[in-house]
């Protein structure tokens, strides 16, 4: 059977550990001619069936830098669109290419993928997690504060969603301190925080973000409605009212600390322009990282 990264527990913490260094490593050498080309010959497909920027380009990019052809589907143009199982979809795929990148809604619909597949799956983005994201935000807290990830203390502020669950499961096989306001309601998954829990993860949920941002080396936010919840964006922004991180939230934290966003960004919703293009701000960084972090990940699960 093929590793799938579906998740950060799909790595252990030594893996997760290597992986970053890994990607440290790539950094440097890109552009050279030392850079390694592992997947030469290779195919993976990036199968898209919500919008993306960052997540399509940093994965064609990388693909092609390893050596490999990056295939890129949109569903709609395809016969997924049309309803063809994922099932046979996986099937499909597994005789024709050497991994698959995957976002889609329901994170069910991944684990369809990866259990009818025998090449690598990878979560590019489901309802559930967004573990891709969350190796870009670690390396970047890596270059702030340095390689012991435990030192960080990170504030989640807004809605306990797909990147709050990843933030979640990274709290506990990183070792960081994780506390997350969330307005009531919008609470991240209860079992994603129970297992983390039950791993030793160091998590707190609160109701106000003066109690997360208190203290905090990183604070990091997302949009408040997440794609496919475009028709409760009016509701959200009155449930969300007080939680856009501005100089005022960042005035509350520890000395030196950073602000981290996944991107895209609604300035004067969740974030202040002050803040996402201030000097705390390490988003084009953290975009930048998707890059290395995915070529660590592709070389590591493909090869
Ligand atoms: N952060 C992120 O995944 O961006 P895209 O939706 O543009 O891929
Ligand atoms: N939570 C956001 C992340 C986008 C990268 C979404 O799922 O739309």
């Amino acid at each position: 059977m093929s590793r799938n990264f579906l998740t950060i527990s799909d790595l252990s913490r030594e893996e997760l550990f290597g992986l970053l260094d890994r990607a440290d490593e790539l950094k440097a050498l890109r552009g050279s001619p030392a850079h390694p080309r592992p997947l030469e010959g290779k195919s993976i497909a990036v199968v898209f069936e919500k919008a993306s920027t960052r997540t399509r380009l940093s994965f064609q990019v990388g693909i092609h830098e390893l050596g490999a052809q990056p295939v890129t589907l949109n569903s709609k143009d395809t016969q997924l669109g049309r309803g063809e199982p994922i099932e046979d979809t996986a099937r499909m795929l597994s005789r024709y290419v050497h991994g698959v990148v995957y976002r889609t809604f329901g994170h069910d619909r991944l684990e369809a993928l990866a259990g009818c597949s025998t090449i690598p799956v990878v979560n590019g983005l489901s309802d559930k997690f967004h573990p891709v994201q969350l190796l870009a935000d670690m390396m970047t807290i890596r270059q702030s504060f340095g390689p012991a990830l435990d030192v960080a203390r990170v504030a989640w502020i807004g809605d306990g969603n797909n990147m709050a669950n990843s933030w979640i499961v990274s709290a506990g096989l990183a070792g960081f301190e994780l506390v997350l306001a969330c307005p009531a309601g919008y609470q991240p998954d209860e079992q994603v925080l129970a297992d983390a829990r039950a791993r030793g993860a160091k998590v707190r949920v609160v109701g106000r973000p003066e109690e997360a941002l208190e203290g905090a080396t990183v604070v990091s936010t997302d949009v408040w409605a997440s794609m496919g919840q475009e028709d409760e964006a009016s509701e959200r922004q009155g449930a969300f009212a007080g939680f856009i991180v501005d100089e005022a939230s960042m005035g509350r934290t520890a000395s030196g600390a950073i602000f981290l966003h996944c991107l895209p960004a609604h300035r004067g919703e969740e974030v202040s322009a002050a803040v996402i293009d201030g000097p705390q701000s390490r988003v084009w960084d953290e975009a930048e990282n998707r890059l290395h972090t995915q070529k660590a990940l592709l070389e590591w699960l493909v090869v």
